[in-house]
């Protein structure tokens, strides 16, 4: 059985070269497994794991459901809005209480950032962050670099370009770093406000000329404007019209590129603000492949968590 040392995942940062070729090559098999008439192995059979989501989700949450279910875990799912959080509870009281419950794994989702490395130093069953608010989302990092090495091979010296609110995302961040360690370049792009100076110094180039950006990529990801974390007196852009005609991926942007880079989107997305409708859905499109590739990584990390409970032996 393929090994990995880590006995969380927390984040793309403190992951390895090697960590991450383990997890493509387990991902690999699964999803060979998921396109199978029968879709189901029993390595996590016995295994209960908990989904904490204290944040909405769509994609993640059905995508680690499925992903468990394939594995042949028992599954609980928690979510926020209806739980006794509203009554006080601190979220380590919570988790806690669901893991007396006999819970060998979690997948959490939380607004705050660190939240998942707080609960990992707190209890002691496998953590999985599905999303800690601006922070990281390893998960559709991989996803997203998985998805792109089965359409390029590799991402060495590949120039990768992320588009949009990179403040509010932390799918930029899990990106960035996953991108790096594969050796790709990376460069982010977006207005002024909607960019932290600190990704500077993360080795990235930076620009705001969306034009300039999509004639230097060879891959597009284009991130989502998340109004809601906006909550900013003075608005950081003066409004989705202007947005969309200064960063929005349409149909003439592509058209007037040599050669068109290949375009992700982790979801979900505000069609006609970054991205158009004709480019989403394009035949080329592979946003749907990221949603399919999303089940066999994730697969592969509950997997290989769960190989160090001494559970994942088939
Ligand atoms: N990409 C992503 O995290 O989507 P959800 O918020 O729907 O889970």
């Amino acid at each position: 059985m393929a090994s990995f040392s880590h006995p969380h995942l927390l984040g793309i940062r403190g992951l390895s070269r090697d960590d991450v070729d383990v997890i493509f090559q387990t991902a690999k098999e699964f999803k060979d497994v998921i396109n199978r008439p029968i879709k189901k192995v029993p390595s996590l059979r016995d295994l209960t794991v908990a989904n904490l989501f204290f944040e909405n989700s769509t994609r993640t949450r059905l995508s680690f459901e499925l992903a468990q279910k394939r594995l042949s875990a028992d599954v609980v799912n928690f979510s926020a809005a209806s739980s006794s959080v509203k009554k006080g509870e601190t979220l380590a009281d919570t988790v806690r209480n669901i893991l007396a419950m006999k819970v060998d794994m979690v997948v959490l989702r939380h607004p705050h950032p660190g939240a998942a490395h707080y609960l990992a130093s707190k209890i002691g069953v496998p953590i999985i962050n599905a999303g800690d608010g601006t922070h990281e989302h390893p998960t559709q990092a991989l996803l997203d670099c998985f998805t792109l090495t089965e359409r390029l091979g590799t991402l060495e010296g590949k120039k990768v370009c992320i588009f949009g609110d990179i403040r509010h995302s932390r799918v930029a961040l899990s990106n960035v770093r996953c991108l790096q360690l594969l050796g790709a370049e990376v460069m982010v792009c977006g207005p002024v406000p909607l960019i932290p100076k600190h990704f500077s110094s993360l080795g990235v180039k930076v620009e705001h000329d969306m034009d300039a950006a999509l004639g230097w990529c060879d891959v597009a990801n284009v991130l989502r404007i998340q109004l809601e974390r906006q909550g900013a007196e003075v608005p950081f852009f003066p409004s989705l019209e202007e947005y969309h005609a200064q960063y929005g991926l349409t149909a003439e942007r592509m058209d007037r590129l040599d050669s068109a880079p290949i375009v992700l989107h982790p979801g979900p997305m505000n069609r006609g603000v970054e991205i158009a409708s004709e480019v989403a859905d394009r035949e080329d499109a592979i946003i749907l492949d990221q949603v399919e590739n999303g089940v066999a990584v994730r697969m592969a990390v509950l997997y290989l968590l769960a190989g160090r409970l001494g559970g994942s032996e088939d």
